[in-house]
């Protein structure tokens, strides 16, 4: 019953995503599902596929994190495939994020293409801190992403692989391979885990 009381009435939050679906222009397919109030930043493209679900309210997922953000930036592009299903996930896309079908992204993980700020101290304290790294990030089919996990920029997550609960992601993972920890490492492979088809 609490958690019934927590979540902001359905009604009013579809109208509140519809609008700035619309007012942000987003390309979006059939069977959208999101429940609670996703907040979308910046003037980038976003695109989303068909039967994606996201979850964006503490009370529909109380294993982490709140509201689910797409920050696209002006120029930048987020891609979501089909059959994609995410938690109150933060994905920052100042350059290029494309998650692909069958993706799970766990309560309140983080997806950044970026540093958000310069490397260089004078240009980061001093200067307008415009000199910032940013690379692509892929996250392949049917791949899972565990809960609280962060996902840096340049990084492609293969396919059916699998992110463990709070790792950070730096490098490349194949296809197949379960990563964990900071920095992530390969802690098995799917041959080791059994049946993944
Ligand atoms: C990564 C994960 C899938 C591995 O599960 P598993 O195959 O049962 O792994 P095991 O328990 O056999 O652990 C294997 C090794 O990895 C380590 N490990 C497992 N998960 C880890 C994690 N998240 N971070 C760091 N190390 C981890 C274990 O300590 C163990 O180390 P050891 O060999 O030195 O003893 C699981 O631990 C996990 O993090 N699941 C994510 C759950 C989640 O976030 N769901 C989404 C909710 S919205």
């Amino acid at each position: 019953m609490l958690q019934r009381m927590n979540i902001p009435k359905n009604i009013f939050n579809k109208i509140y995503n519809l609008f700035w679906l619309h007012f942000k222009h987003v390309v979006y397919g059939k069977k959208l599902r999101i429940e609670g109030r996703i907040l979308l930043q910046g003037r980038g493209k976003i695109e989303i596929g068909e039967n994606v679900t996201i979850y964006s309210h503490y009370a529909i997922n109380p294993i982490g994190g709140d509201r689910t953000v797409f920050q696209v930036m002006n120029g930048a592009a987020l891609k979501i495939g089909n059959h994609v299903a995410m938690s109150h996930a933060i994905i920052s896309a100042h350059n290029t994020v494309i998650i692909e079908d069958e993706v799970m992204l766990g309560a309140g993980c983080k997806i950044f293409d970026t540093d958000f700020h310069s490397l260089d101290y004078e240009e980061r304290v001093h200067g307008q801190d415009q000199d910032v790294n940013t690379a692509p990030v892929i996250i392949k089919k049917g791949a899972f992403i565990g809960t609280q996990a962060m996902i840096l920029k340049g990084v492609i997550i293969g396919e059916k692989s699998i992110v463990g609960a709070g790792a950070v992601v730096t490098k490349n993972i194949p296809d197949g391979e379960v990563w964990a920890g900071n920095p992530a490492r390969c802690i098995k492979k799917f041959r080791d885990v059994g049946r993944q088809n």
